[in-house]
């Protein structure tokens, strides 16, 4: 069994996955969405800290599996270095105590492999992962061979979420708060430039529409206090843009090609406007499309565990000497 360890951003976890049956036999997450929802967003000093006083709670319950332990697996990039270091650290102890070998995780290929827990893998596959830190377009024909072909110039689409939340008071995550307040809201109320829309290029940016949602905010507060059908009606016409930007330029890559498989990982691909859209493009388009179950979009040690059975199988280990920790990456 691999014992696999996630702490990029604000969730605490630790899988253990049987490497012959690929069946997660422990999993456990602990979130800290509330702590950080005073502040609208993630501190990184207060997220290392609650990951110090989750991580080893977690692990004192999977204590029983250490015997049947062949590798640990760690994320080590990308995420926030404070935090990633907690699980790095915590990696590196149990790989001394129990002699066994280290892998280094990428936590974007987890993403991706969350469409393969308990699975067989799927390549090739065109994928759009959608997280708080990234909004990319990924061409993968295995784990060693993954072509980034767009990403974003600025904010991420979930990110932008957050911000909008934000703006109005609303608590994070935002994604699952816009949502939610989007569903009541009437998305033609605003009219929000869809970004990008003359480019053609394939790429993203995020940060024109939050500039566009946060004057409309404004002027709104300027002749009233923002009542809640004002609340849901930014929510609704800004998630509908949001969207529509993905779509546009998801059409244009399908247009150059269309792929045999697609998929949509990551935080935000748990975004329903957003996976509806891209079902019935797939379904026009005639090309299978693989989603992640809702309980593995977000961040968990699962998917790390799984990219860690298939770089096990080729012995690719690190050391706890060689190890490092990246916040940012741009190439897989
Ligand atoms: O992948 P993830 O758990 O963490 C990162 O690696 O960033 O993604 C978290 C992001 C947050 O920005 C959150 O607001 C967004 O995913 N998110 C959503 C939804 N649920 C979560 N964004 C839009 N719609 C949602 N339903
Ligand atoms: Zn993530």
């Amino acid at each position: 069994m691999i014992l696999s360890i996630e702490s990029s951003c604000d969730d605490s976890s630790i899988a253990i996955t049987d490497i012959e049956t690929k069946k997660l036999v422990f999993h456990k997450k602990i979130s800290q969405e509330l702590q950080h929802s005073v502040y609208g967003g993630v501190v990184p000093e207060l997220a290392a800290r609650l990951h110090v006083e989750a991580l080893p709670k977690i692990l004192e319950e999977c204590k029983e599996y250490f015997p049947k332990l062949k590798a640990i697996a760690v994320t080590n990039a990308p995420g926030l270095s404070v935090t990633l270091m907690e699980g790095v650290t915590m990696a590196k102890a149990l790989s001394v105590s129990l002699n066994l070998p280290l892998i280094a995780v990428n936590h974007l290929k987890g993403h991706i492999y969350s469409l393969f827990i308990e699975k067989e893998e799927v390549f090739p596959t065109t994928i759009l992962l959608v997280s708080g830190g990234h909004t990319q377009i990924i061409e993968a024909n295995s784990l060693k061979d993954m072509k980034l072909i767009a990403s974003t110039m600025d904010d991420s689409f979930g990110e932008s979420f957050d911000k909008v939340a934000k703006m109005m008071n609303l608590g994070y995550p935002g994604g699952p708060i816009v949502q939610e307040k989007g569903l009541k809201g009437d998305e033609n109320r605003f009219d929000f430039p869809v970004p990008l829309r003359q480019s053609p290029n394939i790429e993203f940016s995020y940060s024109g529409l939050k500039n566009a949602v946060r004057m409309q905010i404004e002027k709104l507060e300027n002749e009233k206090p923002l009542e809640e059908q004002d609340i849901c009606d930014v929510c609704a016409s800004f998630e509908k843009t949001a969207v529509a930007h993905i779509m546009q330029k998801l059409k244009k890559l399908f247009k150059t090609k269309v792929p045999k498989n697609f998929a949509i990982v990551g935080g935000a691909s748990a975004n329903i406007r957003l996976r509806g859209a891209i079902e019935k493009l797939c379904q026009e388009k005639r090309c299978k499309l693989y989603l992640s179950e809702l309980k593995y979009c977000s961040d968990n040690a699962a998917m790390i565990g799984r990219v860690a059975l298939e770089q096990y199988k080729v012995k690719d280990f690190t050391t706890i000497e060689e190890i490092d920790i990246q916040s940012r990456i741009k190439e897989f």
